[in-house]
């Protein structure tokens, strides 16, 4: 079986192929990339319907099938931006009604877990996803996907890229971020904003702005956000993998692309006897392959909707998806 999925759920169009063994026969993306301030939300579903019919021409062209040899459908239903979910949605709706196959709407974030359990050794892992619109810990549990901890207010993603532009440092500012943190060596005072198996990330970045404007460098500043975050990140993860007693964690989300995440997460997993595991890059972040694979999975566990149910949803929570494939 060959699947192909849209991503569409907020800055990212992609659109990728995949079989019926997680082999990733092509996954074609395409950024927004807003000329000043955060994601636009109209600007960006006009980004993805001026793209999305190319990337679905380049993908097919890359995994060298033809449409007709495609078996299913699939699009991220959300959770994400409304103008652009209901881009994605009216391109995966047209190319399934044109070529006659069935269409699945697909949870993104529960498509990250999936791609990561596929592509990598992790078989039931707690998932650590941090990305700009979402941070959430997230597994199996109970016959569903359970949301362990999340934030309260914004992704760490977005307050990375928030920061990013009231430092002067750029948009999508993570990795200057990142390279700028290697040069600091205090650690500032910032709200360590764990609540229950919660976060919140808003306050750490205004406190963080008045720390530049006492004229604390921007390495130190940098260096203090990572170390505060990321210890909240890996804090919540490590507690659900008590909780819930599992001994493997999977990374998801274009943060985790971050190097000091990754070693605070692994100093923690090895510290309690755990493994863990990190899909490549590309399966990292936003991506086709991934929605790609979730429809196909479901198509396999015989999951079918009609058009008139795969009506987008800004708020598709994990734990809301009937799971019948695991
Ligand atoms: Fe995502």
């Amino acid at each position: 079986m060959i699947a192909l999925g849209i991503e569409g759920t907020a800055h990212t169009c992609g659109v990728g192929i995949v079989d019926g063994d997680a082999n990733v026969l092509a996954n074609e993306l395409d950024m927004y990339r807003p000329e000043k301030g955060g994601i636009h939300p109209r600007e960006a579903a006009n980004h993805h319907s001026d793209v999305v019919v190319p990337l679905i021409v380049k993908a097919t062209q890359a995994a060298g099938v033809d449409l007709a040899d495609i078996d299913v459908i699939s699009f991220s239903r959300g959770p994400g931006l409304g103008p652009c979910l209901r881009t994605v949605a009216t391109a995966a709706r047209a190319l399934a009604i044109s070529l006659g196959k069935p269409l699945l709407g697909v949870n993104h974030c529960i498509s990250h877990l999936e791609i990561g359990v596929a592509r990598t050794d992790a078989v039931d892992p707690v998932l650590l996803y941090a990305s700009g619109g979402n941070t959430q810990v997230i597994s199996f549990n109970g016959g569903r996907y359970r949301i362990f901890g999340e934030t309260l207010d914004i992704g760490i993603g977005n307050m990375l890229d928030k920061l990013g532009r009231e430092l002067g440092i750029g948009y999508y500012a993570g990795p200057t971020i990142e390279k700028l943190a290697l040069g600091g060596r205090k650690l500032l005072d910032l709200p360590y904003s764990v609540k229950g198996m919660d976060l919140a990330f808003s306050g750490i970045m205004t406190a963080a702005l008045t720390h530049h404007a006492r004229g604390e460098s921007l390495e130190d500043i940098c260096f203090s956000v990572q170390e505060t975050c990321f210890a909240m990140l890996t804090e919540v993860t490590e507690r659900a993998m008590a909780h819930i007693e599992k001994d493997e964690v999977l990374l998801g989300g274009g943060v985790v692309q971050n190097k000091r995440l990754r070693a605070m997460v692994n100093t923690m997993a090895e510290e309690r006897g755990a493994r863990m595991h990190v899909p490549e890059p590309k399966l990292c972040v936003d991506n086709g392959a991934m929605i790609a694979w979730t429809g196909l999975v479901m198509h396999h566990a015989g999951v079918r909707m009609e058009v008139s149910e795969t009506k987008v949803d800004q708020r598709f929570r994990t734990d809301e998806v009937e799971v019948l494939w695991r």
